[in-house]
């Protein structure tokens, strides 16, 4: 079946429902998808209930109601389906939407009703967009939320390799232009936090350039801008990129350029798209734009709070997101933290990779974007693996993966290295993609496990 066969045999299943058990994963993809597809159900009069779950596993299938409602598992799924199988769950009255590499259950088991991008060869699209094409089928009028499938999309990074969103992930994106909720800052400078940081904060700490005078170095990056005449608005109060005029920008953009190019820097990764939303108050900026809104909805599902970044999806800007910026400004400190422990302590270089143990000392959800921001200060040449406790289980590890574009260019795969290594160790259970993947090991097989990793990675390389 062609993926549009797919989302109407979705839609058709869903139709004649008046029950649905959404099962969410808990990041930014994960939520957004669930806010699409529950107020989608809702407008159709179906009656929803959403259970945010950390990963499927045994123990979190225990927890899904065992009723006739129909189930829908959105940003997972499609790597479990032998699980649900095994659990009892109905294929004729389950929905996977999904684009995590999908295993289908052994042979003689009915098929899920299963929609997942991957399928279909479109690899830069996440949940939240595959739940808006099922949306969009469902009724034209859920238009209205493409804003939240660009959040999800932009907040699994599937715009990180291409520096924008293409295919079908863009088709969504013309759907929120013409709604009006969603601006195409198009070849824009591909910095974090054009709308809350200090601009010589997001000089400072872009990953994808290196400006000599001015990264890692937010002082440096002030006399920078000072120097082109870029000043502070107040004393020590720096406009951030969205206050700048069009002409400020060019100014800046043009220093850059003129400073790489000086000191014969790689200028390929300078520019990408940003995705700005007009109609969010510039008094909450952290919701201006899909990157930061997507911070936002990961500092809560990470945090143990998805149902909060949901209520942020369904439009609550009084205390949904006041007590979303608690969670907010707690993630930023604890995700810091975790990227100067790697810095700081220093990894393990291994032949293919880098590795690093960070014990309990921070939670399983956060480690992998700490591990990620910590690449560019590190050998980026190189992936970085790092294991913590598993928070929900002591005899379990949690290893997460990392690395860049370049890398995958290469011929890397995360997601297999991962799932592969998973394949010579009982009860482990790993998955993701070929940029970022993760799994849960027994503690017991951690040392076999980073060499069986480190192994298959040096065969991807060779
Ligand atoms: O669940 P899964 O798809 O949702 O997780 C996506 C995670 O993978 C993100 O949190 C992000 O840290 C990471 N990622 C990345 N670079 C990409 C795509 C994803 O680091 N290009
Ligand atoms: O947890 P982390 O952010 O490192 O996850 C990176 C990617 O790996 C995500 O897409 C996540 O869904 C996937 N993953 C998985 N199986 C696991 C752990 C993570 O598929 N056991």
């Amino acid at each position: 079946m062609s993926f549009e066969e797919d989302i109407r045999a979705a839609a058709d299943a869903v139709r004649s429902c008046e029950e649905i058990t959404i099962i969410s994963h808990i990041d930014a993809d994960g939520i957004s998808s669930e806010s699409i597809l529950a107020q989608a159900l809702l407008r159709q009069g179906i009656h929803i209930t959403t259970k945010f779950v950390r990963q499927l596993d045994p123990l979190t299938l225990d927890q899904i109601p065992d009723d006739s409602s129909l189930k829908i598992f959105s940003d997972l799924g499609s790597g479990q389906q032998q699980m649900l199988i095994e659990k009892g769950l109905d294929p004729s009255r389950t929905i996977i939407i999904d684009h995590h590499v999908s295993q289908p259950a052994e042979m003689g088991s009915d098929p899920f009703i299963e929609v997942n991008c991957l399928n279909h060869g479109h690899e830069k699209m996440s949940a939240a967009g595959v739940s808006y094409l099922l949306a969009r089928e469902l009724d034209t009028i859920n238009t209205d939320l493409a804003k939240l499938a660009i959040i999800g999309n932009v907040g699994d990074m599937m715009d990180r390799e291409h520096l924008c969103l293409i295919g079908p992930a863009r088709e969504i994106l013309r759907d929120g232009i013409t709604s009006g909720a969603v601006e195409l800052w198009e070849h824009d400078l591909n910095i974090y936090g054009i709308s809350t940081r200090p601009l010589p904060q997001s000089l400072a700490y872009s990953d994808d350039m290196e400006i000599p005078g001015v990264s890692r170095d937010p002082d440096g990056a002030g006399k920078f801008l000072e120097r082109i005449g870029i000043t502070p608005l107040q004393p020590n109060r720096w406009p951030v990129w969205e206050d700048l005029s069009f002409d400020q920008k060019q100014q800046v953009c043009s220093a850059v350029i003129e400073q790489m190019m000086a000191h014969g820097k790689d200028t390929t990764r300078l520019f990408a798209d940003h995705y700005l939303f007009p109609d969010e108050d510039k008094h909450q900026a952290s919701l201006r734009n899909a990157s930061e809104f997507a911070t936002m909805l990961n500092s809560c599902g990470r945090w143990q709070r998805p149902e909060l970044g949901g209520a942020i999806c369904r439009g609550d800007r009084v205390a949904a997101y006041r007590e979303a910026e608690h969670m907010l400004r707690n993630h930023r400190t604890k995700i810091r933290e975790v990227m100067l422990y790697i810095t700081d302590t220093g990894v393990t270089e291994l032949s293919h990779m880098l590795y690093i143990h960070v014990g309990g000392r921070f939670p399983d959800t956060i480690v992998g974007i700490g591990a990620g921001m910590a690449l560019s200060r590190l050998n980026p040449e190189k992936p970085i693996l790092i294991m913590c406790e598993d928070s929900l289980d002591p005899s379990m590890t949690k290893v997460s993966m990392r690395t860049r574009p370049e890398v995958v260019s290469r011929g890397v795969d995360l997601q297999q290295a991962l799932s592969q290594a998973c394949e010579g160790h009982e009860n482990c259970s790993g998955g993701g993609h070929r940029i970022a993947a993760g799994a849960f090991i027994p503690r017991d097989h951690e040392r076999a496990f980073i060499e069986d990793v480190n192994r298959i990675l040096a065969q991807q390389y060779a």
